[in-house]
């Protein structure tokens, strides 16, 4: 089944463009209002990096969702869209000065903070401005997602966060320190995550290290999990909305929340990923030796995720209902890799054809990039076309 587009809407608009379905969006919004309700005490902060689009953002931002920075121009962008101070994180290996002033100047609601010379920065730019920051460990938990190795962070060969076995030292130190207040711990461990264990033993892991800084008689009033829940890029039609209730359920189940605390999300991909499809035109049907080749005026440039993570994502014909033939489908780019698909299915294909690649509203349009040359994507909501 393929999905629903306003074809003749896309007649005249120039290829390729992202194109937003806002009502699965504000469903999907919905559906993580009702599930996560069922934690108790918690704030879903929608993670900006999966898609900074204005007007996504300020969907996003109506539904009372918070925001997850990881640079000074997120946390703009953020703010712009109207997401209120008190409900932004501030994650990233490498802040910048710039970035932590501007944090420190809206007075958001965490740095989630990933070594000691970060926090000595933080701490000596909140005394300049005569502030006290508040402050989240992100701990590297060891723990593996089953997912591509790119995309996981929680293990301790990976860049990201402190090491378990430096949490104590990073807390007594920040406990010495005049301008940051220790509030938490963050977490998180990858991307594209399916099986609810990897995140079972993420709460495992939580418990544990609860268990010790209870023994070190630590209040703490912050736990952020992170992100990571991932879709269903094969069937975008077939569950659209991702699986909220089992994921908000696991760590409801699994994890020992005090009573004293808020637990925080950091969705990116789970919100957005299957309301965006990139939208492009064929240019030609090439015969090669033994395929035949679909070139797109869409490339590498406008969705990377292809070439860079060998990700899959469903190409579909929306102009032809005529027999299907395999082409490798494949942009305009100069690299070898610019290619979307091997022997994909598609109905027969002719230049000017519309094809969507559905599943592209996380990690599209932000990646895209000039390479080339090429002018970045467009994206617009459903709703423009009303
Ligand atoms: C710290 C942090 N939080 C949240 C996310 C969002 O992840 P996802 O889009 O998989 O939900 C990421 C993604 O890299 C991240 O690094």
């Amino acid at each position: 089944m393929k999905g629903t587009f306003p074809l003749d809407k896309f007649r005249d608009l120039r290829t390729p463009f992202y194109y937003y379905d806002v009502q699965l969006l504000r469903d999907t919004l919905n559906a993580i209002k009702v599930e996560s309700a069922r934690c108790g005490r918690c704030v879903v902060h929608y993670a900006v990096k999966a898609n900074a689009n204005p007007k996504v953002l300020s969907i996003i931002r109506e539904s009372g969702l918070g925001a997850d920075c990881v640079s000074g121009g997120e946390i703009q962008a953020a703010l712009k869209a109207g997401f209120p101070p008190e409900k932004i994180v501030f994650a990233g290996v490498g802040k910048a000065d710039w970035e932590i002033n501007l944090a420190l100047d809206y007075d958001i609601c965490c740095f989630n903070v990933e070594s000691v010379p970060e926090l000595e920065v933080i701490n000596q730019l909140a005394h300049d401005k005569g502030k006290k920051a508040r402050v989240a460990f992100r701990i590297n938990p060891d723990v593996g997602a089953h997912t591509h190795a790119n995309i996981t962070t929680g293990l301790a060969e990976n860049k990201f966060g402190i090491r378990m076995e430096d949490m104590d030292y990073v807390i007594d130190l920040a406990g010495s320190m005049q301008n940051v207040e220790f509030i938490g711990l963050h977490f998180h461990i990858g991307s594209q995550i399916l099986d609810m264990g990897d995140f079972v033993a993420l709460c495992n892991r939580i418990n544990e290290l609860q268990d010790h800084l209870e023994a070190r008689l630590l209040r703490i009033p912050y736990i952020n999990v992170g992100g990571g829940l991932g879709i269903d890029y094969a069937h975008p039609n077939r569950q659209p909305i991702p699986d909220f209730k089992s994921y908000f359920a696991t760590w409801h189940t699994h994890l020992k929340l005090r009573s004293w605390q808020t637990l925080h999300f950091e969705p990116g991909r789970a919100v957005v990923g299957q309301c965006g499809s990139l939208i492009s035109r064929v240019l030609y049907v090439k015969q090669g030796a033994n395929k035949q080749f679909a070139i797109l005026d869409a490339g590498m440039t406008d969705l990377i995720r292809p070439a860079l993570y060998q990700a899959y994502h469903k190409i579909e014909n929306l102009s032809s209902e005529e027999p299907v033939q395999a082409y490798d489908v494949v942009g305009p780019v100069c690299e070898s890799s610019d290619v979307f698909g091997k022997a994909v299915d598609l109905n027969t294909v002719h230049r000017g054809d519309l094809v969507a690649l559905r599943s592209a509203g996380a990690y599209g349009e932000i990646m895209a990039s000039g390479y080339n040359c090429r002018e970045l994507p467009q994206g617009y909501t459903s709703d423009e076309f009303l």
